[in-house]
Order: structure tokens, then C-alpha cells, then sequence
């Protein structure tokens, strides 16, 4: 979705500055055309060739340059920006934004573009937590700009503290939900659950599945991206909870079942890509279960199933991974669990159902018909898969 669009990154003196490369070379490696404006102190910290190299487009560093490409070269920029992002923010510069001063070139194109403007606070944890500060990072805000961060942790003083700039991983997903914010998928709620849920045996062991949360958090991405307001339920996974969107952790399939009930009041469409266990210990052992003679037996009882207790008008969508007869066996599920559609997972098929980047799946509606697609990355059929829940939204 950064494919094209014209993001003005601008760049202010800290000692973070070389997080803003960062961020500006993962941008144009995404397809994004950045334009980068750096302030006089953030020259001090960082040369504008490194920009330049990075992004393949001159820097722009002087509000009067005599030689610049653009006549107004503050208008120009703030009228070619589909969003602007200042990373990282000091705490002078947010002052200067506070007070809608425009004495450079940075300021002067914030002030005068009507795209959205993303604020990536980055400074020492005095500063950032002076009542200055924080009055003016909430004007900001009450003007609709974007405030991402920071975070605590190491700072550049030596000590841990509030100031420290986000990791551009979580900018770049900031970035993307704020492009996608006039999707269409805005204003829609929608919930998505990931991973494997762990079912206790004892205090060490558990039962679980190889689910990897990929699947189900590249619908969490792609939903964001289209505007979407997004609650995922998660499993303990490897992957960073994704930026913008609210990230329920659970255990079990009991934890899962309550929080899935909780987030789909008012919800308008679930789906659940979860690999949710079937059966789970009657009774977990309290201490770890020793070592004896012969076999150990395990007693399991059967799981709530969540997706038929979930009712109302909210669009539902399950997953079934199946090892034979797919197309049988996720018509049934369908049914069992009266669901808007289900995508049926052929696991046995290569590069395709738990752990992979990739997945190759047969989409059944609710009438039973079966769509067959081929294997395609998990992030493209998560788009495939939100068209399909976009048009059972409009139509309801
Ligand atoms: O996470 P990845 O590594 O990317 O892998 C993705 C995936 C293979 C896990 C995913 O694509 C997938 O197929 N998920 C469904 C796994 C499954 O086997 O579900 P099921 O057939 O057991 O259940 C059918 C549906 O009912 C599922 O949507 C499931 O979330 C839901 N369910 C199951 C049991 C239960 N107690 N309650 C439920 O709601």
C-alpha cells in the first residue's frame, strides 16, 4: 500500500536522527517516493547524503535555497504529501508545532499541508514528561495529528526512561493505517483471532498446535490498512503485536472464547483464523507431573466452541485446516457453525497452512459453493479474503 505515495519525512536534531534513515530507507524500499526535509540541528547528527542515498531524491534542508527544483518549495512539498511524518520530534520542534510557528522549512510545510502529520516524540525523559511538553504534545493531538510514542527504554543519557523513539517496524504499520484511514473498511469493527491456543498440562507442559499467527495477522494488517478499527486475539506467538490496532493476549481456548465474546459486542464482522483446541487436560496438574513406570494417561474434556457462540449480526468467518476430504469437511463446519463463509486449508499441500509465508486454500460461501485459489503469500489472501467481507458488510 506504499506503493506511489509521496511521503514527506521530516527530520529534527537528535541523536535519533539515524532511526529516520532507517525509516526512510524502508519506505522507499516499499515502494514509497520520500521526500526528506531536515532542520539545521538535525544536519548536526546526520548529513543529508545519507537521506539522498537512501531515498534516490534530493533532500531539501533551506527554506530561501536559490538553486531548489520547486519555486516554493514549503508549498510544493505540503501539496504533493499524502501524509507527512516527523521523525524523530524533539522537544523543541513539537513546541514550534505547538505554537504554529514557521520559521523553517520543516514547519513552514507542516503548517501549510492538509495531510495528515504523524509526530514521533524522541528526547530525554525530563523533557518529555516537563508539563511544557506534555501541554503541548496534547494540542497537537486535540488538532488531529498523529502522536506515535514514544516508548520507555534505553535513552541516549545512559538512563531507561519515557522519551525513547518507536522502532520503525511499528512506525511503517503506523504509517500504513494512517494512509488507509478512508478504506473501505472504515468504521467497520473488526475482530480476528491468531495462533495456537496452549492448554495446560501441568505448570511446564501444555497441548498446542504449529500454528504461527501469520495467517490470521496479515487479516489484522490488511484490515487496518482499509480503515478498519481492529481487536486481534492472540495466542503467545513470534511475531511483534502489529501497530494501531488493540492486542488481547490469551492462553487458552476458554481465555479466547471470553474475549471473543467481549470484543464482537458491536463488532461487525469475526474471523477466526485461530487454531483453537478441540480438547484441553480435565484438570491441570499443580506441580509438574513426575516421571513414573509405564504410560501416562491424560484426561481431556472438549473445548467451548466459540465460533457458534458467537451470534447477532456480525459477519462470521471461520478456517478449517484439513488433512483429507477439505472441500466435506469445511462444508460441515460451515454449517455446524452458521458461518458467512469458511477458507478451507489444504495443509498437506506445499508451502501452505500452519507456519509458511504462503497459503493455497478453497474458499466455500454460504451456500456451499467452493472457490479454489491458487497458492498465493498469506498477506495477498488476506486481501482476497477482506474484499469478500467488505461485500457482506455493504450488502448488510
Ligand atoms: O497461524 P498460521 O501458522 O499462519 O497457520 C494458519 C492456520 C493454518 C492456523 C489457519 O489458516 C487455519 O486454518 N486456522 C483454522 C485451524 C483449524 O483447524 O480450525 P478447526 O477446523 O479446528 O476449526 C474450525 C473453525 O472453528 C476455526 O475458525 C476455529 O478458529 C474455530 N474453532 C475451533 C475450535 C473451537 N473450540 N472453537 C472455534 O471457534
Amino acid at each position: 500500500m506504499l506503493k506511489g505515495k509521496f511521503i514527506v519525512l521530516g527530520v529534527t536534531g537528535s541523536i535519533a536522527a539515524f532511526k529516520g534513515a532507517e525509516l526512510a530507507s524502508k519506505l522507499t524500499q516499499a515502494g514509497a517516493l520520500v521526500d526528506v526535509i531536515m532542520t539545521k540541528s538535525a544536519m548536526e547528527f546526520i548529513a543529508p547524503l545519507t537521506f539522498r542515498s537512501l531515498t534516490h531524491r534530493p533532500v531539501a534542508t533551506d527554506l530561501f535555497a536559490p538553486d531548489s527544483e520547486l519555486s516554493l518549495e514549503h508549498v510544493a512539498l505540503a501539496e504533493r504529501a499524502d501524509v507527512m511524518v516527523v521523525a524523530p520530534a524533539t522537544a523543541n520542534f513539537i513546541a514550534k508545532l505547538a505554537l504554529g510557528l514557521a520559521d523553517d522549512l520543516l514547519s513552514c510545510t507542516i503548517l501549510a499541508t492538509k495531510a495528515p502529520v504523524i509526530v514521533v516524540p524522541a528526547m530525554d525523559s525530563g523533557m518529555y514528561e516537563n508539563p511544557v511538553t506534555q501541554e503541548n504534545v496534547a494540542k497537537l493531538r486535540s488538532r488531529d495529528f498523529v502522536i506515535a510514542g514514544p516508548t520507555a527504554g534505553h535513552l541516549a543519557s545512559g538512563i531507561s526512561g519515557m522519551g525513547r523513539m518507536l522502532e520503525v517496524e511499528e512506525l511503517l504499520g503506523i504509517v500504513r493505517q494512517v494512509l488507509g484511514r478512508k478504506g473501505d473498511l472504515r468504521g467497520k469493527k473488526i475482530v480476528v483471532t491468531a495462533g495456537g491456543t496452549q492448554e495446560p498440562i501441568d505448570p511446564v507442559r501444555h497441548i498446542s498446535n504449529r500454528s504461527s499467527g501469520k495467517m490470521g495477522y496479515a487479516l489484522v494488517e490488511a484490515a487496518r490498512d482499509r480503515g478498519a478499527t481492529v481487536t486481534l486475539i492472540a495466542t503467545p506467538v513470534a511475531l511483534k503485536d502489529p501497530a494501531g490496532v488493540e492486542v488481547v493476549h490469551v492462553n487458552t481456548a476458554s481465555e479466547m472464547r471470553e474475549a471473543v465474546l467481549k470484543a464482537c459486542s458491536g463488532a461487525d464482522a469475526l474471523l477466526m483464523a485461530a487454531a483453537v483446541a478441540d480438547y484441553a487436560p480435565i484438570k491441570p496438574a499443580g506441580q509438574k507431573i513426575k516421571k513414573g513406570q509405564g504410560t501416562l494417561i491424560l484426561e481431556l474434556k472438549k473445548t467451548p466452541d466459540i465460533l457458534s457462540e458467537v451470534k447477532g449480526k456480525i459477519v462470521k468467518v471461520g478456517f478449517a485446516a484439513e488433512s483429507e476430504n477439505l472441500v466435506a469437511n469445511a462444508q460441515k463446519k460451515l454449517r455446524q457453525k452458521k458461518l458467512d463463509f469458511i477458507v478451507a486449508n489444504d495443509i498437506t499441500s506445499k508451502g501452505s497452512g500452519f507456519a509458511s509465508d504462503t497459503n493455497r486454500v478453497t474458499i466455500i460461501n454460504r451456500a456451499g459453493k467452493a472457490e479454489d485459489l491458487p497458492l498465493m503469500l498469506k498477506t495477498e489472501l488476506a486481501g482476497l479474503i477482506l474484499d469478500s467481507v467488505a461485500k457482506l458488510l455493504k450488502r448488510s
